[in-house]
């Protein structure tokens, strides 16, 4: 499937958030490592949930999903092998080792995939898993673990801060034999927000949105049936904030928490737009002519790596010259190329770093994204730049992007989705 684009239009109107796709997994996870009924609300329609309700199933769990609302039944399950297939799609598998290892003593799953963006090692994981008493061995590219009794607590300090290593030790810390002190975890709002389901359950956890998290261990949850909505997604927002300003289009963002935007509000004030903000909507007014900022990616609530492929796309319009610096992931700044094709003016100064002059005029151009978020900026170089732009494969555009092009075209953007 490819995405056609006829660029160069105004864009406006309001477009509504969906549900955070990283948000999601997390959520899907304690579910299952809860092990009792549960609902939750507001879970986006895109492929990888889709992915992950088949990994699910295939271990046994009961899934209904409708309306972007999953109800889950697992109480019976059948199996401690992550599917490799599934698996290798996608990086969040990994989160479904905790709640395995935590009920079924055991857990078998492939090196996870996901986007190509660098090396996405799980040593982190590895590393907090054996602290808590689980052995390990790798055969034929598969990791199998064992933990014999109940998790042991740990002090665990985190040498580089990890999102889905620090849900995986917090959910798998809540069944542990006494207290647990993560220092150094992710302070991302998804953590806050798996925190808190945790704990709806029976779970004891305080900090998260720290770096520091105390999780003192219960035996097991008590008997439940659990409801819960996921938060809005903040790079889905972020990347519409960026098309506004690229675009040079008024939009407001609604279904959003305004509160988790601080940092693009930030950059967005910085490059001289008004932002005005709602109880849970964002309107962006971009100036006429745009500033241009330097920026350095950073963990929550810094700036997100993931939202640093639509802010080069609108730092490409504005007047002069901008530093983006990738701090997170090492194999981030490849897109790029294309975005240089599009008439884009960008120095590439290594692997990491990248000069961009603007203001430059974009021309359509026939693109395929190596990533699920470089794809969004294609998608916003795309409605940016005059003439046609083709992008190939959007099927990894759809595993993170509910009906993206529906939602757009309500924006007035000239964006359809042909068969090849
Ligand atoms: N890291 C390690 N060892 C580990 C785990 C991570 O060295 O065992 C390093 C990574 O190499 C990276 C850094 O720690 O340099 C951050 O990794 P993190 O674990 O936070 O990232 P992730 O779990 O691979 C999640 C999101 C990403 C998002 C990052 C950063 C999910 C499923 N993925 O990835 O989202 O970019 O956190 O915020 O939640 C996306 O949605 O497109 C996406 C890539």
């Amino acid at each position: 499937m490819n995405f056609v684009i006829n660029g160069g239009k105004k864009l406006s109107g309001e477009i509504a958030v969906s549900g955070a796709k990283n948000g999601a997994f997390p959520l899907i996870a304690a579910a299952l490592l809860i092990g009792q009924d549960t609902t939750l609300h507001n879970i986006p329609d895109i492929r990888d949930i889709h992915n992950t309700i088949e990994l699910l199933q295939a271990l046994g769990a009961d899934i209904n999903y409708r309306n972007h609302t999953l109800t889950m039944r697992s109480s019976q399950l059948s199996s401690d092998e992550l599917d490799r297939e599934i698996s290798k799609r996608m990086r969040a598998s990994i989160l479904f080792t905790a709640p395995l290892l935590a009920r079924r003593g055991k857990v078998s799953f492939p090196h996870p995939g996901g986007c190509v963006i660098g090396e996405r090692p799980i040593d982190l994981f590895l590393a907090g898993y054996q602290a808590m008493g689980a052995s390990t061995q790798t055969t034929d590219s598969v990791h199998h673990m064992g933990i014999p009794h109940r998790p042991k607590s740990i002090h665990f300090t985190f040498p580089a801060i990890s999102t889905t290593a620090t849900y995986c030790l917090m959910m798998l810390a809540t069944l542990a034999d006494g207290t647990t002190k993560l220092s150094n975890a992710a302070c991302e709002p998804e953590v806050t927000m798996l925190a808190d389901f945790l704990n709806t359950a029976g779970a004891k956890i305080s900090g998260a949105g720290t770096p520091w998290i105390t999780i003192e261990g219960i035996e097991k949850y008590p008997p439940n049936t659990l409801e819960y909505t996921n938060i809005p997604d903040r790079v889905e927002t972020g990347s519409f904030l960026f098309m506004a300003m690229a675009t040079k289009s008024t939009i407001t963002v609604s279904h959003t928490e305004p509160d988790h935007q601080e940092a693009v509000l930030d950059v967005l004030r910085r490059m001289g737009a008004n932002c005005v903000i709602g109880k849970d909507s964002i309107t962006v007014i971009p100036p006429e002519h745009i500033k241009p900022i330097d920026i350095k990616t950073h963990e929550y609530p810094g700036f997100a790596t993931d939202l640093q492929s639509p802010f080069i796309v609108a730092l490409t319009q504005a007047d002069g010259s901008g530093l983006v610096q990738e701090t997170i992931f090492e194999g981030r700044m490849f897109w790029l190329e294309d975005l240089q094709r599009m008439g884009a003016q960008v120095m590439i100064l290594d692997t990491n770093r990248a000069r961009i002059e603007g203001p430059a005029e974009l021309k359509g151009r026939a693109v395929k994204s190596p990533d699920l978020r470089a794809g969004m900026a294609y998608i916003i170089a795309g409605l940016t730049a005059e003439g046609t732009t083709t992008i190939h494969d959007v099927e990894i555009i759809d595993r993170g992007y509910e009906r993206i092009e529906e939602r757009l075209q309500l924006l007035g953007a000239h964006i359809k989705r042909v068969t090849p």
